[in-house]
């Protein structure tokens, strides 16, 4: 299937955060602000991903204001179904509780979970098998930047997923989100150009692989904020951007969707 240009997507990435009273409190100022402001084309391309603890209440809170801001898990366990693998939350649940994505290979799960390659593998797999679309997270340490390996780093990432994932499901159920690991919750964001540098590389890399791939969602991540976000949405291979900490601040966030989603910056045909 061929597209006219990628389609832009917004996320907010909550992480380990915040309590239930306070998520409520940004749920509703999202709608609110959501159902006032007429710039964004469609709110179907936001996307939060809470804690799996408030998931449901979340996307509760999100429909019956009426939005069509959409959810996502954080993560996903490696295995499929379910079964006795306490604490893990697996792709056909979450599916069966009708969410349709999930991230996976966020850098701090690489890091301080030690997601390997392998295991990477199995969770897009197992995401995939259940119909999940995959935001699937690429990104290089300042020791490979600063030894000239970013690229091949962030391209050897996104070869793991051709192991185990299909051309159809590239175009159809991946979205990639480029974060370097020196820009995530640091302050320090890559500076428009080299962001845009590697997501040119990215989509070259996908070409390379597939002409079919030349359309897909390639985002930004780290340290995404509203003054920098109207900048960052000018790049024409950034397709929108991955949020952490200012997705918890609802007027953050809601002018960081405008900066990608206002008329004149929406994709004309969806990728998915
Ligand atoms: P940050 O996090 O916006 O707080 O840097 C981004 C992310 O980790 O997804």
């Amino acid at each position: 299937m061929l597209h006219a240009k990628p389609k832009r997507w917004v996320i907010g990435n909550w992480k380990m955060n915040p309590a239930i009273a306070e998520s409520t409190r940004i749920i509703v100022q999202l709608n609110e602000l959501l159902q006032t402001d007429k710039t964004l084309k469609s709110s179907d391309q936001i996307i939060i991903a809470p804690t799996f603890l408030q998931l449901l209440s979340v996307k509760a809170g999100l429909q019956g204001l009426s939005s069509n801001v959409q959810v996502s898990a954080q993560d996903v366990s490696r295995y499929q179904g379910q079964g006795a693998y306490t604490g893990d939350v697996s792709a056909q649940l979450i599916a069966d509780a009708d969410v349709k994505y999930c991230l996976i290979g966020h850098s701090e799960r690489r890091a301080l979970y030690a997601e390997n390659n392998k295991i990477l593998r199995d969770k897009v797999c197992a995401a995939i098998q259940a119909g999940l679309i995959v935001v699937f997270c690429v990104g290089e340490t300042l020791e490979e930047r600063e030894s000239g390996r970013a690229e091949q780093v962030v391209l050897s990432q996104i070869e793991e997923v051709f192991e185990c994932v299909d051309l159809t499901a590239w175009q159809h159920k991946i979205i990639v989100a480029y974060e370097p690991v020196w820009a995530i919750g640091t302050g320090k964001n890559a500076s428009p150009e080299d962001a845009e540098a590697m997501h040119a590389a990215i989509r070259q890399g996908l070409v390379n692989k597939d002409s079919s791939l030349s359309q897909i969602s390639i985002l930004y991540g780290g340290s995404v904020k509203p003054d920098n976000a109207p900048l960052l949405a000018t790049c024409p291979n950034i397709n929108g951007v991955l949020v952490g900490g200012a997705s918890l601040d609802a007027v953050s966030f809601f002018k960081i969707a405008q900066a990608f989603l206002t008329d004149g910056q929406s994709s004309d045909v969806p990728v998915i």
